[in-house]
């Protein structure tokens, strides 16, 4: 959900209201404010046709029983399943309309990454960020399972999740929790593994927000300021930006979300080049691509550029006025011919098709809950004037064990990132004082801010519509009184003026956060991202750290945060021992930390970031962009390729804490490294197969007659509900000026001919040989320590050849895998391996990936700046080094 005047300074907020709503009334075209100009180099080129989904194989049969039912809809229904039926117009918080003459119903589209959103009786899951840190695939498969199962059972048709971007470009951006962390590969694979988990229970999973959403300020079309233009060089898109959506495609997400933003001058929702160019012909996407909620800004020329699915289905001013872009207005634009008939056939096709792909054609439930209410009875279209009343809540229970799963996450994702002496683990008779309000629940309720939006006691999660309600959580505090028989806590952010001076043995437990979410809302001055705090901890939490080193000699800082923090306030103070990251755990917050705290467990999270020792380590470029009156702020990539650890690296810049950074209670080392090379590869991947013929074209291309958009006779509307059909006259008057021989003033290079597709494309992903595996790694992991049990994460970067003529980031991850828990002194062999576009480089003179001539080195080791193992392709053969990559 998004409050749209949220992204503009205070004093302006009523001034764009105002102007907005004068604006909707006048037109429902979209060119709002003239651009700034892009800068020279940054390109979104025009791609037109959009390619017709069905041409993939694997898709086939959904595609060919999806134009059996689209050949018998009426245009009405075409553009009815295609669009959103407005905000708050049904449970969910998205609704689609439906052709229940032929059986297909209206679909529920609900929030979000980390469980169902605004609803009773589910599991608050931790967050991506966190499932990132776990390092462990098949953890991330099983939180995609269990949330698919709950979003099954509430009858939700669409998981609007998982989020790979924002990628965390910009250590401030406000939504970087709700991905995985900062790093395409670490993105690609957790949101491919939670894609395969959500729609293997039947769900269509809606990999977001496509491409270039990296701050949550200024993301915004409004009549004041145009959202900023990302600016994004071809390459540097490839190589970072798309390759965890091309990620998710090949793992066969249904749905793809574009973000608010433009990219090179073009807005996402609009965007040719994106839509048509790169998601459907290049990634070769079969399924549906929507707007993000309120991003629809145009009707024809999104139609043209790929888009699907408008949603919420209302203009830029929802509820007010019941206009939307689409339904009624594209039924128009059909009758009279400015989008083409085989585009609607196509996003109703696509639309239909994921339904069956995933099988919800089958007893699929309707939702069961409200989005909007927890009343048992409500209206059902809370945004109508007037509206009948329903059940909209039954309450049903869809936790089932996924408690479970929850906590392993949340614990295998803490990382430890020092612990001086071993002084981790402690025993549970140790006296123990607890500092910190983010060590207990929010007082005044878990719930008791709307989406989160304040930071009180513990932070589970962050903010906006990547939020869900807790069914209940589980605080350090109470696990802490449970396990240990002294603890005193001070439920407080100011070190107390006295307390009694501490045994020698004492342990302070100190509890710091740092809080970020979504622009709807401004919380402690920060308005999404972290603009107002920095990378510092919230509430003087530095202060609380140093008042409680100084008194006591063995602190512990447990830290619940949304990405990095700088620590150098406090980190090398003699008296801070030990420094534990909980990522933001959802509602198992509680056994999963103090279990590691009191050895029941052994960490084994390790960072899905770098923690610099300074924000100025990083280039200016990723700094939050301001505010453009009357503009488009320009958000212009100049860093290329070089982010977070890849940046430090290159300019020599030494992390407090490395990106994979992450210590255990025992230790681990690596032996009987190989290198088995799989597949030969050639410099060029070999040609890509071609488009099989799809049943699209089959359909009826012609503009069908006006009585199928007229409004049944005798049809009870609800006011401000959007509907596809026309009053006769109007759909005479659109049939006729489709007849008079005027055309529609297409964009530059529009075509309506099929395109057999660019040298990279292929089905689901791209090339299908970019997945051949080129090179398996094998490993023998031992637990080296005498005491603790444990579980080890392998990481796999490659550092690319010298000397060639691809400027490349000195090391890049590229394949990971976590043990299973290794008793001491026994060990198990591991395999990762590299595929062909692993070892590639995006050409943009060739326009396809390129694996450059020489010797790769493939770095193994368990984190990025501990990588004590090197293979050569080359010779083949691995070696240990003491030097490392950087
Ligand atoms: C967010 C999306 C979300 C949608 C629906 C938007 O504001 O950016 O991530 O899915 O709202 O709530």
């Amino acid at each position: 959900m998004v409050v749209l005047s949220a992204d503009l300074p205070a004093g302006l907020r009523m001034l764009s209201l105002l102007a907005l709503s004068n604006l909707a009334g006048l037109s429902s075209g979209a060119a709002i404010l003239p651009r700034d100009d892009v800068p020279a180099g940054y390109v979104a080129a025009p791609y037109y046709p959009t390619p017709y989904g069905g041409w993939d194989d694997d898709w086939a049969d959904a595609y060919t029983k999806a134009a059996d039912l689209v050949s018998q809809m009426t245009l009405a229904e075409k553009t009815n399943i295609s669009s959103g039926t407005g905000f708050f117009m049904g449970p969910c918080v998205g609704n689609t309309g439906s052709a229940l003459r032929l059986g297909f119903p209206q679909l529920c589209l609900q929030d979000g990454p980390l469980g169902v959103r605004t609803t009773d009786n589910i599991t608050a899951f931790p967050a991506g960020i966190t499932t990132g840190a776990t390092w462990n695939k098949q953890l991330m498969y099983e939180r995609g399972v269990a949330l698919g199962q709950e979003f099954k059972g509430k009858g939700a048709n669409f998981y609007l999740g998982p989020s790979v971007g924002p990628l965390g470009r910009k250590p401030r951006g406000g939504r970087n929790w709700e991905g995985f962390g900062a790093d395409p590969v670490l993105q690609g694979i957790a949101g491919a593994q939670t894609i395969k988990g959500v729609q293997e229970q039947g769900v269509i999973a809606t990999l977001k927000h496509a491409i270039g959403n990296e701050q949550e300020e200024y993301r915004m079309y409004s009549v004041i300021q145009a959202g900023y233009s990302s600016n994004i060089d071809d390459r540097t898109l490839h190589e970072l930006y798309l390759w965890p959506f091309a990620d998710g495609v090949h793992a066969g997400t249904g749905a793809l979300m574009t973000s608010y933003n433009a990219v090179n001058g073009s807005a996402d929702s609009q965007n040719a080049y994106l839509i048509n160019g790169l998601l459907k012909d290049e990634l070769g996407f079969q399924g549906i691509v929507m707007t993000d909620w309120l991003a629809h800004l145009s009707g024809v020329s999104s139609a043209l550029a790929g888009l699907d699915m408008n949603m919420p289905g209302d203009t830029l001013i929802p509820i007010v006025l019941g206009t939307s872009y689409w339904m009624y207005e594209l039924t128009r634009s059909a009758l009279n011919g400015s989008v083409p008939m085989d585009r609607i056939n196509d996003m109703a096709t696509r639309i239909v098709a994921t339904w069956y792909k995933l099988g919800q054609d089958q007893d699929y439930p309707p939702p069961n809950f409200s989005s909007n209410t927890r009343d048992r009875e409500g209206p059902c279209y809370p945004s109508a004037l007037i509206s009948p009343t329903c059940v909209v809540n039954q309450y049903v229970n869809v936790q089932a064990d996924h408690a479970t799963v929850a906590k392993a996450v949340a614990q295998e994702a803490i990382t430890l990132l020092k612990n001086n002496g071993s002084f981790l683990p402690i025993s549970t008779s140790v006296p123990l004082s607890v500092f910190g309000t983010d060590a207990q629940t929010d007082p005044a309720g878990a719930n008791s801010c709307t989406d989160k939006s304040c930071n009180r006691g513990l932070l589970g999660m962050g903010w906006g519509s990547g939020s869900a309600d807790y069914p209940y959580l589980d605080d350090p505090i109470s696990s802490l009184k449970r396990k240990a028989g002294n603890v005193t806590y001070y439920d407080s952010d100011t070190f107390p003026s006295s307390i009694p001076t501490p045994g020698a043995n004492d342990v302070a437990i100190v509890f710091i956060n740092s809080d970020s979410g979504e622009n709807s809302y401004t919380v402690e001055g920060n308005h999404g991202d972290r603009d107002a705090s920095g990378l510092s901890a919230w509430h003087n939490g530095d202060a609380l750290v140093k008042a409680a080193a100084a008194k006591y000699s063995n602190v512990v800082v447990v830290i619940h945060t949304v990405g990095p923090l700088v620590l150098e306030p406090w980190i090398d103070l003699p008296s801070v021992k030990s420094v534990l990251v909980a990522h933001l755990p959802g509602q198992e917050a509680g056994d999963s930390l103090t279990e590691i705290i009191f050895g029941e467990a052994t960490p084994s999270g390790h960072l899905p970031y770098s923690i610099p020792k300074s924000e100025d380590d990083y280039p200016s470029s990723t700094d939050l962009i301001t505010f453009e009156f009357l503009g488009q702020a320009q958000d212009t990539y100049t860093e290329g390729l070089y982010i977070d650890y890849r940046y430090l690296n290159k300019n020599g810049k030494t992390p407090r804490y490395a990106f994979g950074h992450g210590l255990s209670y025992t230790t681990f080392a690596l032996s009987s490294v190989s290198l088995t090379s799989v597949t030969e590869l050639t410099t060029l991947p070999p040609t890509r197969p071609a488009k099989s013929t799809s049943v699209v074209a089959s359909l009826n291309q012609t503009i069908p007659a006006a009585s199928e958009a007229y409004y049944p006779s005798g049809f009870n509307r609800i006011w401000r509900y959007l509907y596809s059909w026309l009053d006769s006259g109007e759909a005479d008057a659109a049939y006729a000026a489709g007849q008079s021989g005027t055309e529609y003033a297409y964009p530059a290079g529009y075509s309506e001919t099929q395109k057999a597709g660019p040298p990279a494309g292929g089905p689901s992903g791209g090339n299908p040989a970019l997945w051949d595996v080129a090179y398996t790694i094998s490993a023998t992991v031992r637990n080296t320590g005498a005491s603790h049990a444990g579980k080890a994460v392998v990481q796999a970067y490659v550092q690319y050849p010298s000397g060639s003529a691809y400027d490349t980031p000195v090391i890049q991850l590229r394949d990971f895998i976590k043990t299973d828990s290794l008793a001491t002194s026994s060990s198990s062999t591991v395999e990762l391996s590299l595929t062909r576009r692993d070892l590639s480089v995006w050409d943009t003179t060739l326009q396809n990936w390129v694996v450059p001539a020489g010797e790769f080195k493939i770095w193994l080791g368990q984190a990025s700046d501990d990588l004590g193992w090197v293979c050569s392709t080359s010779t083949g053969a691995c070696q240990e080094s003491d030097a490392g990559p950087v």
